[in-house]
């Protein structure tokens, strides 16, 4: 499929996850086949166009992931525009609008879902992004606001009209978060009145349920299923050409796990103090190269529970990796717990 100028070899997608789909995790994903694009987690338009670090480390890539989308959020259009540039500057390949957060803390400020209670103003957004750069733009947004505004249909289409190359719909209200199941019917329904590539999102946790969905749409983004199963883009690639899906052993598992661990203690290698707000109470005793090491594992020690949440649901026992794993304060301690769980089961 194309988006734009841009060609995806697979239409199966990582959805933008704050928090957990950063560049590591991607690569990792990527490597195992299956997956079509990347996109990140979500950016701060204002702290892109103030050259924040923190917010420019969030749309931070690497070249194996291409083709790669930033996904940014702001309610601002000129801020929106020039965070489009400065993303297209970093030499990304599509730059996606988030219009469906539904925190607070985002959608107070004219952003994320709250954009889809103001069409009008969404449409005006996009426009000042497409004319503001060569790259397509594209937008995620939720089927609407709540159950009184599913204005999903409308609003894509002004998206449309306003210069996006691409719409995804995740097919959930931001009154609904994360409850209830994705309308499916719905995202079928725009993707079926649009003439640019529609994309779903939502409950896709079996690489059989992305076949499936393929019906409606032109791609599908995948989100907490990758994080349960990075192999899963792979798995729904091998039924689309005929093969059974692969079967994934404990140890693959386990290794995926330590692989992570290894990318991410490479991360942000030029980095002399930015680890030190993962460290609490400041060790001023400590020198500052120590402080480095001891925020870059606790930095690390976070992301890996943070991922483990998703990861050990569907093992028996997954409970008790979760545990362990959250009580460790050591990456030794870590790469056993997690050598102990995966490499001494026999594989189902
Ligand atoms: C932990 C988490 C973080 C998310 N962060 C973002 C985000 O930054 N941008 C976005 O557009 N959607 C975000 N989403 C929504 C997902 O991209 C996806 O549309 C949604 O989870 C439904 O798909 P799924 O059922 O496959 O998870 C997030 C979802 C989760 C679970």
């Amino acid at each position: 499929m194309r988006i734009g100028s841009v060609e995806l070899s697979s239409p199966f997608i990582i959805a933008p996850m704050a928090g957990m789909t950063d560049s590591a995790f991607r690569r990792l994903v990527k490597r195992h086949g299956g997956c079509g694009l990347v996109v990140t987690e979500m950016v701060s338009s204002e702290g892109l166009v103030r050259g924040i670090d923190r917010t420019l480390e969030y749309a931070e890539y690497t070249e194996e992931e291409r083709p790669v989308s930033i996904q940014i959020f702001g309610g601002d259009p000129e801020k929106m525009a020039a965070a489009a540039q400065i993303v297209e500057g970093m030499g990304a390949d599509i730059v996606d609008v988030n219009m469906g957060c539904p925190v607070p803390k985002i959608a107070k400020h004219n952003a994320g879902c709250s954009l889809m209670r103001e069409p009008q103003h969404a449409a005006t957004v996009i426009s000042a992004m497409a004319k503001a750069v060569r790259i397509p733009v594209t937008v995620k947004m939720r089927a609407g606001w709540n159950d009184r505004s599913r204005n999903a249909p409308d609003l894509a289409r002004m998206a449309q009209d306003a210069g996006a190359s691409a719409v995804t719909i995740h097919g959930r209200t931001a009154e609904q978060s994360y409850s209830g199941s994705a309308d499916w019917d719905l995202v079928a329904s725009v993707a079926e009145s649009l003439s640019i590539p529609v994309l779903g999102s939502g409950d896709c946790v079996e690489p059989e349920q992305i076949i499936d969905r393929m019906q409606y749409v032109g791609g599908v983004l995948v989100g907490r299923g990758v994080l349960r199963n990075p192999w899963i883009l792979a798995q729904a690639m091998d039924i689309a050409n005929g093969r059974a899906p692969r079967e994934v052993t404990m140890s693959e598992r386990g290794q995926f796990l330590l692989d992570y661990i290894d990318l991410l203690l490479n991360e942000r290698g030029n980095e002399t103090d930015g680890f030190r707000h993962f460290l609490s109470p400041e060790p001023w005793a400590l020198s500052p190269s120590e402080r480095v090491a001891r925020g870059r594992e606790r930095w690390v020690i976070n992301k890996v529970r943070a991922l483990c949440t998703w990861y050990s649901k569907g093992f028996d026992c997954g409970s008790h990796l979760r545990i362990r794993v959250n009580s460790t304060t050591t990456i030794q301690e870590l790469r056993d717990i997690i050598e102990e769980f995966f490499f001494s089961v026999p594989s189902p």
